[in-house]
């Protein structure tokens, strides 16, 4: 496992982190296994990786749960060889409606919420999942903040903001990591300025959709060998046809390289300055080997570029 500096902390994070999203259950992932979901975060957890990506909102509380099952059983010895993220924005009101809010108030109940799911006293990272458009930046941001100063959070930091976002935030307060999407398919986080100022402010960064939901996986699944209540299930025959254009040409450059399109993409992602970790989920162990194996690797120029042109190509 190849480990690198999580911003200015003084703590290595392993390149290829631990995603729950999909362990949560909900936004149409289809069905989901309580055991997969426990077993693949020892998994990744027994494979050396030491950070575990959540939020309160993956399942409202129960990506949060998952984990706290996973680190504890087995006497709780991988609570020492891990940290835990997680991040605030979105909750299920006692109306049964979703709500998105990272109000003084929100932020006071998702506090008291992550350390009893997680089972912790501290939190070790949390993040402003977005922007609630309603709370100002500055007021959010100060809230978390105040949480670090009174010790019960270690480091904070924001996912999904733009640039003039992340830029209201850091002003308000240093945050030590920055969550976007980023992936060969979705790159825009290399041309905007956003990794620059990342790495100029010492905030690590660390990138979701790297597999965009499994379809720059091992291998392409098609929709109907997704369940029911999958949303991938409808992806209609224009956009497969597409995918599948992709990933075949992308199966080349990875034939090169000795590795599977999963791990090209991995890498690819890896493969830029300013990117300190990819946060990989698994639906079951046996996936975690596979994405664990591309740790450390890392692509030339000339192929990240043929990479993104590739997509470019197939969707001009
Ligand atoms: N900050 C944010 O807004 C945000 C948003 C989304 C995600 N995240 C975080 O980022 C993590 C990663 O999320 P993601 O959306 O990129 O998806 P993901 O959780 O990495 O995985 C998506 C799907 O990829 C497939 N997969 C994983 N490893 C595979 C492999 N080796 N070969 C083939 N398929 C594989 C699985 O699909 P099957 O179901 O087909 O097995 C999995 O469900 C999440 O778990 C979450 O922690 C953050």
């Amino acid at each position: 496992m190849h480990y690198q500096p999580l911003g200015g902390t003084g703590f290595d994070v392993s390149d290829v982190i631990v995603g729950t999203y999909k362990g949560g259950g909900e936004f149409a992932w289809g069905a989901i296994n309580d055991f997969d979901t426990i077993a693949s975060v020892q998994a990744y957890v027994d494979a050396g990786t030491n950070l575990i990506d959540t939020a309160s909102g993956y399942g409202m509380g129960r990506a949060e749960n998952m984990i706290r099952h996973a680190l504890d059983e087995e006497g709780g010895a991988r609570r020492s060889k891990t940290k835990i993220m997680t991040k605030w924005l979105v909750w299920r009101g006692r109306d049964e409606q979703i709500t998105r809010s990272v109000s003084r108030e929100a932020l006071a109940e998702f506090c008291i919420g992550s350390k009893a799911r997680l089972g912790v006293e501290k939190l070790d990272v949390v993040l402003l999942h977005n922007d609630d458009e309603v709370t100002p930046i500055e007021l959010a941001v100060e809230t978390l903040a105040e949480y670090q100063a009174k010790g019960d959070i270690d480091w904070i930091g924001v996912s999904n903001y733009s640039l003039e976002q992340l830029e209201v935030a850091q002003r308000v307060a240093p945050l030590q990591m920055y969550q976007p999407l980023f992936s060969i398919v979705d790159p825009e986080l290399r041309h905007d300025g956003r990794l620059q100022f990342c790495h100029e402010n010492d905030i690590a960064v660390g990138v979701w959709g790297v597999l965009d939901r499994g379809r720059l996986g091992a291998r392409l699944k098609r929709p109907d060998e997704y369940s029911a209540s999958d949303g991938r299930r409808n992806r209609s025959p224009e956009h497969y046809a597409a995918d599948r254009r992709v990933h075949e040409q992308l199966q080349k450059i990875a034939d090169r390289q000795d590795m599977s399109v999963a791990q090209l993409a991995i890498a690819w992602v890896l493969s830029h300055t300013g990117v300190t970790c990819a946060l990989m989920g698994a639906s079951t162990p046996d996936q975690v080997p596979h994405n664990v194996a591309a740790s450390g690797k890392r692509l030339s120029s000339d192929v990240v570029e043929e990479c993104e042109q590739i997509v470019k190509s197939a969707s001009a």
